[in-house]
């Protein structure tokens, strides 16, 4: 379809830039065009970039990893990967952005916005290395199988680093570029030992291929070093590890000159009930939890559950059901097979255990389902739930034979917590300096999360993570199956309906995705 009429043509109305942005003003950020000018032409192609970036679209001159759609106008899928495979030197698996045909851009011309992917705008593309006997690695998290067997720790640390301090820096961008890079590392059922171990491996760009380089030749990472030892990493990171702040607040307060915890506690700062729950139990909330305090724990959370709903099903989800040893908290979920018997069970849980003296902090939020009107992906979900602080007894777990052996996992020891739900009002059990030090008790974060029956699956599936993984399932729902996924449905836009799913197999069977099991989702 031509857009740019070669002879005098009617005017197309997506070619108006009436009430179009001012140029350079770019409205669309998290859409990233690149126009392939084979068929196309360089006029053309000059146009047609102008009419975009006119009406707020990011188009970009050179392929580049920021690149989420190639345009394309009469070529097959084939001809151009191979274009692009020439152009840049680079091997087409790595390249996560979609490829599309011209009637993409012109219908989102005259939308005046990025349309959502439907199958009709892709480019049909076999995207297996033929000509070499590796298998392609999969772009999209939810597509590999990433067990806690990582082959590149050292890499994936370095890269982990400096995708910490981009998110210490509120910097998503660059977040999820390190992010993913470590994660298709970690994929990898093999050591990287040489840049050419990377051929056909996607995600990696230019800068983490640089930091890989430097790690293979030396040994070490400068770059991650340096920040290792910077005053502000360490500043950020440790505030930012509070339960209850954020990367703004923790900013804020670097920014207004506080460096360490005592100065925070002795400061004029105005802290939110949760911060000073975090603050209070911060050297106990920071130390690992063991999967034998989680399995105590959930068990604790059942005979609790069992006193109001004796049928009701008590789920270790989080890092813990994937397969991790350690982990920053709890993430338990809750459901019974009646539904509608669970509503109002989050209150008379917390009350009991309460009572029973084992919660030093707690915060309820209701079920807001059903004042939630939007289909759309969220990052956040709509089930009744408990932040909490646990009172854990150490003898209760002396006492417990450990499910498995406690084996380190690095990976999992101290990470950063971080609540990403702002603050709230909630209760705190207070101690005093003296009894912290004697206790015989340790502080453990727990998230209780009722479900209810119908949208379990969706809820298992959300809350067992990881992030990554998570994120590119929403993402691959979206571009490639114009589905919205949440921890409460599946909604199929083409068919404008939900797709209810009993098992977390039923959902990868709607997404058209082999299915990954827990243990393979560590992304
Ligand atoms: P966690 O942050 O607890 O991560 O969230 P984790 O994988 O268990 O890791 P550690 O060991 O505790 O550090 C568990 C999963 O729950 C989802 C996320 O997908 C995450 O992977 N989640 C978390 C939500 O859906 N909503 C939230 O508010 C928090
Ligand atoms: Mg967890």
């Amino acid at each position: 379809m031509a857009l740019v009429p070669r002879k005098k043509k009617r005017k197309d109305p997506a070619l108006s830039l009436d009430g179009d942005a001012p140029v350079g003003v770019v409205k669309f950020s998290e859409v990233g065009i690149f126009l392939v000018e084979r068929k196309m032409g360089s006029s053309r192609r000059s146009f047609l970039t102008e009419l975009a970036r006119k009406k707020g679209f990011r188009v970009e001159e050179q392929m580049s990893e920021s690149v989420t759609h190639v345009v394309s106008e009469n070529n097959t899928g084939h001809e151009v990967l191979e274009l692009l495979e020439k152009q840049t030197g680079i091997c087409t698996t790595e390249f996560t952005a979609a490829l599309v045909d011209i009637t993409w851009f012109t219908e989102s011309m005259g939308a005046g916005k990025p349309l959502e992917l439907e199958n009709r705008h892709l480019l049909q593309v076999k995207r297996a290395a033929a000509r070499t006997n590796v298998v392609p690695i999969a772009p999209y998290a939810c597509q590999r199988r990433t067990t806690l067997d990582n082959k590149n720790r050292l890499l994936t640390d370095a890269l982990e680093i400096l995708a910490e301090n981009a998110e210490l820096s509120a910097n998503e961008g660059r977040y999820l570029a390190f992010t993913r890079a470590s994660s298709v590392l970690k994929s990898l059922p093999y050591n990287v030992t040489k840049m050419d171990d990377l051929r056909e491996v996607p995600n990696l760009g230019d800068h983490s291929r640089k930091v890989i380089k430097e790690i293979l030749e030396d040994g070490t990472c400068s770059e991650a070093q340096n920040l290792i030892q910077s005053e502000r990493f360490q500043t950020l990171k440790q505030f930012a590890s509070i339960f209850g702040v954020g990367v703004k607040t923790a900013d804020k307060w670097f920014r207004e000159g506080l460096r360490t915890l005592d100065e925070l506690r002795s400061s004029k700062v105005k802290l939110t009930k949760e911060q000073e729950a975090g603050l209070l139990y911060y050297e106990d909330l920071i130390k690992p939890v063991t999967k034998a305090e989680a399995d105590l724990i959930r068990q604790i959370v059942e005979a609790t559950v069992h006193r109001f709903l004796s049928a009701a099903v008590v789920t270790l989800t989080g890092g813990f059901r994937r397969g991790k040893e350690y982990g920053h908290d709890v993430d338990i979920l809750i459901t019974h097979q009646e539904e509608g018997k669970e509503e109002g069970l989050i209150f008379q849980v917390i009350s009991s255990l309460t009572a029973q003296d084992i919660i030093l902090y707690d915060d309820i939020i209701d079920n807001s389902y059903h004042e939630w009107k939007s289909k759309e992906t969220e990052k956040f979900d709509h089930f009744a739930k408990c932040l909490s602080i646990f009172k854990l007894q150490k003898e209760m777990v002396n006492n417990i034979e450990p499910s498995r052996s406690c084996r380190k996992d690095s990976s999992a020891e101290n990470e950063p917590r971080r609540s990403g739900l702002g603050s709230h009002a909630g209760t705190i059990q207070l101690i005093t300096a003296a009894a912290a030090k004697e206790k015989n008790w340790k502080a453990v974060r727990v998230d209780l999360v009722v479900a209810p029956y119908g949208q379990y699956a969706y809820a298992l599936l959300g809350w067992t993570g990881s992030r990554l993984f998570e994120r590119d399932l929403r993402r691959y729902a979206k571009h490639f199956k114009h589905m919205s996924l949440n921890s409460h449905s599946l909604f199929d836009n083409k068919q404008s309906k939900f797709l209810p799913a009993a098992t977390e197999e039923e959902i990868f069977a709607h997404l058209g995705l082999d299915y990954i099991p827990p243990q393979e989702r560590n992304a």
